[in-house]
Order: C-alpha cells, then structure tokens, then sequence
C-alpha cells in the first residue's frame, strides 16, 4: 500500500540521500554555540546545521526549538548529533565548547582543563570530518586554537580562532557612534592577543580612505584632548561589562562567527583579523596563534596580509607570543 508520501511525491531519485554542501557543526551548545548557530541559520548559509555537546537534554531541547522555526529559515536539515559520527563532512566545524573558571583556579588550569575538553571533541571532528576547517571560539582562544592545530594534525590554513575579530567589530562600532557613521564604513584593525593584550591599529583607521591619525595626529595620546584611546580602552573592556551586566556574551560573537561563517562557506576572500599561525610573521619565532588580518575562503586562511607597524605594535605583539609561548610550553598535550 503506497505511503501518502508515495502517492503524492513522483521522486526522482527515490531512496538517495542527498550530500550536504555547506555542512556546519556547532560544538557546545552554551549561550555562545547557540548565538553562533542561530546567527549562521539566521544567514542561510548553510545546508546542514549539526550540534553536539555533552549535556543530551539541552542539546535536544535547543535543537527541537530551532527546528519548530524552520518555516521561516533556509537550512533544510537542524539536528542533533548524538555522537560524532553525525558530524562527518562538515566543512566548517565551530568549537565553542568549554569549562568556566573555578573560584581561586589558576589561569594555567583553566587552560589545561579546557585542554582536557578539547582531547574529546578535536580527535573525533578530525576524523569524521578530514577535510574540514576548524573555528575555535572558546577562550583562552589563541592559544586553544594552537590545541586544536596540534590535536588535528590539519594544516595550519585549516585551524583559525574566532580572535580578535570580535574586538574589531566592538573597536567599529565605538568609533562609529563617535562619529555618527555606520561601522561598515569605518574600517580599523584590533590585532594580536584576544583581550587585554590586544593592539589597535590606529595607522589604518579611516573612513572612505581618510585616515583618522592624519586629522588628528595625537589621536591614541595621552595628550589626544578627545581621548580617542579610551575608545581602545572600552573596547578592551567591552566583554567585562556585558558579563558584568548579563552574565555572558553571546550576540555579538554568534554574528561576528556568522561572517566568519560566511566568508569560508562561500569563499568570499574577505579579510578578517583572527587568530591563525603567526610563527615566522612581525619577527616571532614561536608557534602561536594571534590574529592578525587574513584573507578567508574554501582553504580556511588562505593568505596573510603584510600590514605594516609601528615599532611599538610589534613589541606588544612579541610580548603576546612570549606569554602564550610560557603558556603552551606547560600544556600536557
Ligand atoms: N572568542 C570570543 O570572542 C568569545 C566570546 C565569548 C565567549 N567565548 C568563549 O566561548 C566559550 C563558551 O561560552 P558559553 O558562554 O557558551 O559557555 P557555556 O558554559 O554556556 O557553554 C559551554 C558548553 O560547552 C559544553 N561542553 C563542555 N564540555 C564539552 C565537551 N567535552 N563536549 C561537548 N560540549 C561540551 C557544555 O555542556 C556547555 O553547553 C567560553 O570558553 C567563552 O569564554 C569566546
């Protein structure tokens, strides 16, 4: 007796399953996995969306709501993986998957626990997904993006962090509302260390090609008497005060993933500061992560751009790679 389905539906290849494209799959379903899956969702870029994390029922429960919007989104298939093989041939793999810091933990510990996460989730992506690319979100993001690089045995162009692109994004947004323009059309770079450490780049801020520094060159003084610096400083702060206030962040990085997202899926070439292998790059000689402006597309980081600085820029990216280096040098791997 034919189906309902059957006597409907004329197939044209009856009982073969159609191959995902754009295969995305989140790691960790947290407040940041979920920003970032709804974000890329909400972008349509993708043809398959696949969560995974520890916790079943959350895990299903988010998925479960996602997929009761697929009427208003353009992602056929929103599942959860019950393990990794439901992972396989994604082409882009999101890791936002982590442990918070411990009242009195050390920041080395936080690492190396981080690092025990990772020994679960990387090994298992890696093989079911051999030729995909890896998109670490979660922090200390340089350096568990380094984890990843080692954990996979991918090349150094398949492994990026998320890094700084996030701070640039905050660094756009600031300096546009001080000068009542969109950030899309303020351009400037945060490099470096994710965070405190981060350098901006005010050499290169500019709007249609007009370089601040050169209207006020004093701009990142402390004699500058608009105080452009603190725009930096707020930047730096930025995540401090959304979880001071929140608990959490969680928009802003879903979106800025989603235009990483992006920019691979679709081979795009834009150029984004984030975090990838600067060894070899500003005169560091160890293998670190930093982000600084890379041309994304279908080989992950596909080039590196050769952005001019200031001998003080370079120092504090030197200083970056030393910590991490100390950092990393004490990891059990
Ligand atoms: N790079 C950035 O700009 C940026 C911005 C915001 C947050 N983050 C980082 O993102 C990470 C996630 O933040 P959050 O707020 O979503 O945390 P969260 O605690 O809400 O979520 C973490 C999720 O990871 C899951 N998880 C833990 N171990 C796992 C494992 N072995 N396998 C699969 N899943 C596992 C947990 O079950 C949980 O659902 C944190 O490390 C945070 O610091 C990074």
């Amino acid at each position: 007796m034919a189906t309902v389905r059957e006597k409907l539906l004329h197939e044209a290849q009856p009982g073969k399953l159609a191959l995902a494209r754009a295969k995305v799959t989140v790691v960790g379903v947290g407040q940041v996995g979920m920003a970032c899956a709804f974000s890329i969702l909400q972008s349509g870029v993708a043809d398959d969306v696949t969560l995974i994390d520890v916790m079943k029922d959350k895990l299903q429960g988010e998925v479960l709501d996602l997929q009761h919007g697929s009427l208003f989104l353009k992602t056929p298939k929103i599942r959860a993986a019950k393990d990794y093989s439901e992972t396989a041939d994604s082409k882009l793999c999101i890791i936002t998957a982590g442990v918070r810091q411990r009242e009195g933990e050390s920041r080395l510990d936080l690492v190396q626990r981080n690092v025990e996460v990772f020994k679960q989730i990387v090994p298992p992506l890696a093989q079911y997904s051999p030729d995909a690319i890896l998109l670490v979100v979660s922090n200390p993001v340089d350096i568990l993006t380094y984890v990843a690089w080692k954990l996979s045995g991918f090349p150094q162009e398949r492994v990026l962090g998320s890094g700084t692109n996030l701070d640039s994004a905050r660094f756009r947004f600031l300096m546009g509302e001080r000068l009542g323009i969109h950030p899309s059309s303020v351009h400037g770079h945060i490099i470096g260390e994710h965070g405190d450490s981060s350098v901006a780049v005010w050499s290169g801020a500019n709007v249609a090609g007009v370089s601040l520094l050169a209207l006020n060159p004093e701009l990142e003084t402390k004699q500058d008497s608009e105080g452009w610096a603190k725009v930096h400083q707020d930047v730096v702060n930025s995540a401090y005060e959304v979880i001071r206030l929140k608990g959490y962040t969680s928009w802003a990085i879903g979106l800025s993933v989603s235009g990483l997202a992006q920019s691979i899926l679709k081979n795009l070439r834009s150029v984004h500061p984030v975090s990838t292998l600067v060894k070899g790059m500003h005169g560091i000689d160890q293998e670190v992560f930093l982000s600084v402006p890379s041309v994304l597309g279908w080989c992950g980081v596909c080039g590196v751009l050769n952005q001019p600085l200031k001998e003080m820029e370079t120092q504090q990216l030197l200083q970056s790679a030393k910590t991490l280096w100390d950092i990393q040098s004490n990891l059990a791997l």
